[in-house]
């Protein structure tokens, strides 16, 4: 999972997420296998009782357009549901795919203070950022 991320960071995709990040929150991520391989995850992270967020979503060049992603984030926003979130916000440059996914874009003023100082601050692109914001409301 971490060489994945690290493969998607390098190309300015993804935030880094070290790999004690990752194993700190590694019950928050939803997994996608193939023949006992990891292929794909996306994990959600929760802001408040009732906001959640989208995020490191990648799934493996060779498995790409066969619906993992979006059974991904169907995953994660069914369990932020079942948990009594109520909204799912996304940084993201691949804005398509979650438009598809039913999300709307955002000001990214509407973004938790938190967001900006936890994550976006990490990102290389700081403070120039062309990420698209977008939520979905369930
Ligand atoms: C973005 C990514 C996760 C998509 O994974 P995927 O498994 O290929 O996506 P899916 O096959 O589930 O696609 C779901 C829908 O979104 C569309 N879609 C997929 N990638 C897209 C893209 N880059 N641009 C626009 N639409 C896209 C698909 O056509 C599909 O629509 P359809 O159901 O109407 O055919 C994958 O390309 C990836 O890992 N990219 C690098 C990391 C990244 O950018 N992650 C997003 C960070 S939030």
């Amino acid at each position: 999972m971490c060489a994945m991320v690290a493969e998607e960071v390098q190309k300015g995709l993804i935030l880094p997420r070290s790999p004690e990040e990752m194993a700190t929150s590694i019950r928050s991520y939803f997994i996608a296998k193939q023949s006992e391989n990891i292929v794909g995850f996306c994990a959600l992270h929760i802001y408040s009782p009732t906001l959640g967020e989208v995020r490191s979503l990648v799934v493996n060049e060779r498995y790409r357009r066969q619906g993992i992603a979006r059974k991904l984030v169907d995953s994660v926003l069914s369990e932020g549901g079942t948990l009594g979130l109520k909204e799912f916000l996304v940084l993201t440059y691949c804005d398509g795919l979650f438009r598809k996914l039913g999300f709307e874009v955002i000001e990214k003023s509407l973004l938790p203070d938190h967001k900006i100082w936890a994550d976006c601050i990490k990102c290389k692109r700081f403070p120039i950022c062309e990420e698209i914001a977008l939520l979905k409301k369930l």
